[in-house]
């Protein structure tokens, strides 16, 4: 009987479900599952009674199958999850995963089948696809190949826009702010680092910042990206206001190679009528995996110095170390060698920053330009111009790692790659062997230039497997891991937190020696690119103008100092540089004490006033202690911060504001600042002005 009661009840099942709706656990987020008459899966999202996302496809295009219509809806359940954990190091103490899923089943004839999984959560809704084999056991979907994804995200208007163009092999762009049917991602500028091919005109990036006419904040992203290539979006506003994946290619026709059992990454639409909200989500890193590190003693959220801002700044050090060309690694004897001179990376000037790390306080020295092949490094799909275990003549490896334990101060070892992934993935070991024999904890990977294997992308499945298989490498050798120019994060170091930070944006570097990065490109970060995780944007430069190195250069930094100040605030990472030179510290050592002072891992964070591509203000609560770090940052215009302090626990505290001068302006005068001490309690209310291009930086003690 009771097995006549189970088949009835998937048989009314199999005939009546073609739609289903689930909502987030306060209500807020619905979500409709709909199937056409023709089998083509639909989704729909509302928040508050609107709608965010319109009726759009879904689905997948396969070599095997297609995943987009002629579907049949054979199974849906509903679950709830509720669970709160802590993140190694993070903004906030604890984090609750909260949210109510549903999974429908589809099925192509009878060989293969495709479960959708939906999300919901308070602050929006993420979804992925995991097709697998059907009943029909002839037909296995062991191996397959992914052609296409049909995912939808269908607005409700011409919102307004926070993007940057699609590219294959870079997300260093700086941020356009249009309406959706005025993006034109060919007009924008490249990336500098010689793989910035704008795929067309009417592709951009994700993740997307949207504003809506009617006040939502809407955030298209991704998360938990592995083994599948990023996605970029296409614009379409010939037919409503319609945002499409477009997968980033590989050498081959297929944009993904898949093994049984397979998933997506999560499809994310994070959605609020408040743009606070949109900063303060987690739904990212909840829809990671938790952490896969058993023991991670090892990682250490921390700040940094390094010999890095001066290659990047005009007329002063290299990476390289002669003037040659014609370098080939194997047949080089680099004694024989004579130096130019400027070579950055030397064992005394290596010293010269771990002393200054060590009398600051600072946990670790970055050095890039160490090790041989520099002067053959800049791309161009050269093999092999790397090796990672040989130091230039003038670094002495054994002298510096031994000057550096002495003074109770970390190596950070550069792994830059030049895009020759293969030559690197070949010589890991040997280069992992060389960090442990000198006690190096930490590594900066690069990645400029054209990627080998020849024809793949840095955004591709290859290159996003390559990442994954560095980070778990770094990992069983008890490694952090920094990388620059990989695909943009998604979330991922919920599950590695040795993944302290990565760039996959446009950093503070471009403003030594481009036209550099506008005074809101600060602002909006936050609301996309640092969505998947942190940035090493290496903040904290004191002086902005390149004449100061080059007369006549008309490079700088868009911001005023107190701004720089803020940034540590502002753009949360775990792994912070102190990026100027140790010369310019000693010339503003008041302001530099709050570079020395500011944590790198929260107990709490408040997000206290946020626009994008306008301002942000941010409160912080450093872990395991009672005091509190204030970022207040504006774009191209004045404004006033007001900072609300009632986040703070009853008692006296004192306020230590490093603020922007009178007359400072990110361009005419952006070395003014003030320094200013206040008694305050959670009852104040701070008014502070930030100049044009400025900000403000806070440390709030109890006393
Ligand atoms: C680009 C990186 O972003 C930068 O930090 C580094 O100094 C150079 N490549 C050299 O590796
Ligand atoms: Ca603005």
């Amino acid at each position: 009987m009771k097995r006549i009661v189970l088949l009835l009840g998937s048989l009314l099942t199999v005939l009546c479900l073609q739609a289903e709706t689930v909502y987030s656990p306060n209500g807020n987020v619905k979500v409709t599952f709909e199937l056409s008459e023709k089998g083509e899966p639909t989704y729909t999202v509302w928040y508050k009674n609107k709608e965010v996302i319109k009726p759009s496809c879904m689905g997948l295009k396969l070599n095997m199958d297609d995943f987009t219509d002629g579907l049949k809806l054979i199974e849906s359940k509903t679950s709830t999850f509720d669970e709160t954990w802590e993140p190694v190091w993070g903004e906030v103490k604890s984090i609750r995963n909260h949210y109510n899923e549903l999974v429908v089943t589809l099925e192509h004839i009878d060989w293969y089948q495709l479960d959708i999984r939906f999300r919901v959560y308070n602050d929006g809704v993420g979804f992925r696809y995991e097709p697998r084999s059907g009943r029909n056991t002839a037909f296995p979907l062991t191996y397959y190949e992914v052609f296409e994804e049909n995912t939808e995200f269908r607005l409700t208007g011409n919102h307004t826009a926070f993007w940057i163009p699609g590219a294959y092999d870079s997300n260093e762009f700086a941020y356009e702010t249009t309406l959706l049917s005025d993006i034109h991602a060919l007009t924008c500028n490249g990336s500098g680092i010689g793989t910035n091919k704008i795929v067309g005109d009417k592709t951009i990036q994700s993740p997307v910042m949207l504003k809506s006419d009617d006040g939502l904040y809407i955030n298209v992203f991704e998360a938990a990206l592995v083994d599948y290539p990023a996605m970029m979006l296409d614009v379409d506003t010939q037919n409503g206001y319609c945002l499409t994946s477009h997968l980033v290619p590989g050498a081959t026709h297929a944009v993904a190679y898949m093994q049984e059992p397979s998933a997506t990454p999560w499809r994310t639409i994070i959605v609020s009528d408040k743009a606070t909200d949109i900063l303060a989500s987690n739904m990212i890193l909840n829809l990671n995996e938790p952490c896969a590190i058993e023991n991670t003693d090892f990682i250490k959220p921390q700040k940094y110095i390094g010999i890095w801002w001066e290659m990047h700044v005009p007329n002063h050090s290299s990476w390289d170390y002669a003037s040659i060309s014609g370098v080939r690694l194997k047949d080089m004897d680099w004694q024989a060698v004579k130096p130019h001179g400027r070579h950055g990376a030397t064992t005394e000037n290596t010293k010269r920053y771990i002393d200054f790390a060590a009398k600051h306080g600072f946990d670790a020295v970055l050095v890039e330009g160490w090790n041989v092949g520099w002067e053959e490094w800049a791309g161009r799909w050269k093999e092999e111009v790397f090796d990672f275990v040989t130091p230039y003549p003038d670094f002495d490896l054994d002298a510096v790692s031994e000057y550096a334990k002495e003074k109770g101060v970390k190596l950070i070892m550069h792994h830059e790659t030049s895009g020759s992934v293969t030559n690197y993935e070949r010589r890991m070991d040997e280069a992992i062997a060389l960090m442990k024999k000198y006690g190096y904890e930490a590594v900066k990977t690069g990645y400029v230039g054209k990627i080998i294997p020849r024809g793949e992308h840095h955004d591709g499945q290859w290159m996003v497997q390559h990442y994954q298989r560095v980070v778990e490498k770094m990992a069983q050798n008890k490694i952090m891991l920094n990388a620059h120019e990989p695909v943009r994060p998604t979330g991922l170091h919920r599950t590695y937190p040795n993944l302290l930070a990565c760039e996959a944006a446009r950093g503070n570097e471009f403003n030594a020696w481009s036209h550099g990065n506008p005074p809101e490109h600060e602002t909006i970060l936050p609301f996309t690119r640092l969505m998947g995780g942190p940035m090493d944007y290496t903040p904290g430069i004191f002086q902005q103008k390149m004449d100061y190195y080059q007369a006549g250069n008309p490079c700088q930094v868009h911001t005023t100092l107190a701004k720089q100040l803020a940034l540590y605030v502002t753009m949360y990472s775990p792994l912070q540089m102190a990026a100027d030179l140790p010369e310019n510290y000693e010339r503003f050592m008041d302001a530099f004490q709050f570079i020395k002072d500011v944590a790198v891992d929260w107990d709490d964070t408040q997000v206290l006033e946020a626009e994008p591509g306008d301002y942000i203000t941010i409160a912080r609560k450093a872990k395991n202690s009672d005091t509190w770090f204030v970022g207040a940052i504006t774009d191209e215009n004045s404004r006033t911060a007001t900072i609300d302090l009632s986040f703070l626990d009853k008692g006296n505290y004192t306020a230590t504001i490093y603020k922007d001068g009178k007359n400072a302006h990110w361009e005419k005068n952006p070395q003014s600042y003030q320094i200013e001490t206040k008694k305050v309690k959670n009852t104040t209310v701070l008014k502070i002005k930030l100049a044009a291009g400025g900000g403000c930086a806070i440390k709030l003690e109890k006393k």
